[in-house]
């Protein structure tokens, strides 16, 4: 609790990050992935082994970008900066172990930037979703861009938000809470879809709550309806196991991996 205040008042993060709550739930994002790093173990290592076989192929050494890049918890580091001249981790926030694992990688850098397109809109500093990746993306050097278990985390915040606001946000209105997720899940992928680099993608699809005795309580489609195809490699991640959000369930997430992704 101590650790997570001291995140929260000396993390360096854009004002709007902080108001809107990004900056609270990297650090609540970091806090679960401590307690539950046993049951994360086999999620990371499979996002990693999807990532690296995307490395492996990529014949444009130059640049690669991590999209979503976080903790780096599930982001193959010394991996990227060994292969490529440059890396780029976009996050919306990096917190100080991610700070600190990019201190002995002079060609590591990381920039801060919205990838949901959503949170100009939520200020109302602009008028409707603005869908753009960094340009660094598209630059002609950039031979790998990497979705980072990032997709399915783009429309939390702003649905929440727009669903618990009176007003509308641009042409959105409370009631188009489903619409508006599909929208910023299909623009990311749509901008992906633009790039002339390879793309790896790793996203988890939707989110199942059991209890004890495997039966399912809930279940959540975290993509709004788009679908991805089949995927290369497809695992489930114990998100919350038995005792995290309550005694007797645990949330199980699906997860999809590509290393060359194409709509
Ligand atoms: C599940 S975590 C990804 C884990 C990360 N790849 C790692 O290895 O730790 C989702 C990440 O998406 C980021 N994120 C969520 N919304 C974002 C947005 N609108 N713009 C940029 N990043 C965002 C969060 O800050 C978080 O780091």
């Amino acid at each position: 609790m101590l650790l997570d205040l001291l995140h929260l008042l000396t993390t360096p993060a854009p004002r709007v990050q902080r108001r809107l709550g990004y900056l609270r739930d990297s650090i609540w994002l970091m806090s679960r992935a401590r307690r539950c790093r046993r049951a994360w173990a086999p999620h990371l290592e499979a996002s990693q082994a999807v990532m690296r076989a995307a490395i492996a192929a990529t014949e444009r050494r130059d640049t690669a970008v991590v999209l979503g890049s976080g903790l780096l918890l599930d982001v193959p580091l010394a991996d990227l900066a060994a292969a490529f001249r440059r890396v780029v981790l976009v996050d919306a926030v990096h917190l100080a172990p991610a700070r600190r694992a990019i201190r002995a990688l002079p060609n590591v850098e990381m920039l801060t930037a919205d990838l949901s397109g959503a949170m100009a809109l939520m200020t109302g500093a602009a008028r409707d979703l603005d869908l753009r990746l960094p340009p660094v993306c598209a630059e002609p050097g950039t031979g790998l861009v990497i979705s980072a278990n990032l997709l399915s985390q783009l429309p939390i915040r702003p649905v929440e938000r727009l669903e618990a606001s009176r007003r509308p946000f641009g042409p959105w209105t409370p009631e188009d809470g489903d619409a508006f997720g599909r929208r910023i899940v299909e623009g990311h992928l749509d901008a992906l879809a633009g790039l002339t680099a390879r793309v790896c993608l790793v996203t988890d699809l939707d989110e199942t709550e059991e209890d004890r005795e495997g039966q399912v309580h809930a279940r959540h489609d975290l993509l709004y309806g788009v679908s991805l195809g089949s995927p290369e490699r497809a695992w489930t991640w114990e998100l919350a196991p038995f005792g995290e959000t309550a005694r007797h369930r645990c949330l199980i997430h699906r997860v999809a991996g590509f290393s060359d992704w194409r709509p």
